[in-house]
């Protein structure tokens, strides 16, 4: 049996969680922060069920070949709280989060090499505990080598693609130029449509412009042409779909402003690579809850 936890039982920890369980040969354990029962995940292919355990302190923790974690990644210290408990020499830690930062948010806890940085693309939101909707099968993508092609089998039964790739930081930076633009839903309260406004259309595309150019600093190879591309598929998203930001600031939950656009500010500096754009939408989220 091959030993899995997963950190975090939110829309894409329980997602995970649910299509691990339908491989018989994975004994599946959830590290949650507010209990859950069972998974029920609704698919474009029916509904997902599975029963897995549920543990709610370290001291219930038992040692696992990976761990997956699936919090947000401003819950990094207390995601990394179960380590004790869950890992040793052996185990390997996915980290499924959005950002460019997988693995320098997880080295003050666990070894680099044993931090797999994970991509994701899979369009899922909760409803209620354990209860979450995936809109479309979705994809993931681990960087080339061994232990990336172990995380591809773990998930080689499911309809969920994952992937390999030879150039993982081009991977993540091109994901943050999308994730990039989403600020100006949660600022303005607007969903998808928004980007229809030619005004915010060119905020839009300044502030992609500002994560190419700390993309390409950081050795990412970015296309002028994701400008474009960007705010054609923003465009073309059905007109209220609510990105993730937009979605926790309306459900009044923290959102993951420093993953997403802080990052761009702070690497920037770091560059010399002016930001102005995204330090305006960094300071307006984090307006937004003094
Ligand atoms: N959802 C998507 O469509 C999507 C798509 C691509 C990438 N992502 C990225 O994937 C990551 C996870 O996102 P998500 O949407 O799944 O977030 P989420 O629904 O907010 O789930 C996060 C989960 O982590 C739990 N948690 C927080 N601290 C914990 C701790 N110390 N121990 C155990 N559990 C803890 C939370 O507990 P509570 O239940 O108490 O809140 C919650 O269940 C983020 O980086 C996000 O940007 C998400």
């Amino acid at each position: 049996m091959t030993q899995i936890a997963v950190i975090g039982p939110g829309a894409i920890g329980c997602t995970v969680a649910a299509w691990l369980m339908q491989n018989s040969a994975h004994d599946v354990m959830v590290a949650a922060r507010t209990a859950i029962v069972d998974l029920e995940i609704e698919t474009t292919e029916g509904v997902l069920k599975a029963a897995p355990r549920v543990i709610a302190h370290v001291d219930a923790a038992t040692r696992v070949d990976w761990v997956l974690v699936t919090t947000k990644a401003y819950d990094a210290n207390g995601a990394a709280a179960w380590f004790k408990g869950l890992c040793d020499a052996g185990t390997i830690v996915a980290v499924l989060q959005n950002g460019v930062e997988h693995v320098e948010r997880f080295a003050p806890y666990i070894a680099r090499e044993h931090i797999l940085p994970v991509m994701v693309d899979l369009p899922a939101e909760r409803t209620a505990p354990g209860r979450v909707r995936q809109r479309n099968s979705g994809r993931m993508v681990v960087p080339q080598g061994g232990i990336g092609a172990g995380f591809v089998e773990l998930f080689s039964h499911t309809h969920i693609a994952v992937s390999q790739s030879t150039d993982f930081k081009t991977e993540v930076w091109s994901k943050l130029c999308i994730n990039s633009v989403g600020a100006l839903s949660a600022i303005l309260l607007k969903p998808a449509v928004i980007a229809h406004h030619e005004g915010v259309a060119q905020i839009m595309r300044g502030i992609v412009r500002e994560c190419i150019a700390v993309g390409r600093a950081e050795g990412a190879l970015l296309p002028d042409s994701l400008t474009q591309s960007v705010l054609a598929g923003y465009r073309s998203a059905a007109p209220d779909s609510l990105n993730s930001l937009h979605a926790d600031r309306l459900a009044g939950r923290r959102m993951e402003i420093d993953a997403r656009n802080g990052v761009i500010v702070r690497l920037g500096h770091k560059h010399g690579i002016p930001t102005p754009l995204n330090t305006m939408v960094v300071a307006l989220l984090e307006a937004t809850s003094v």
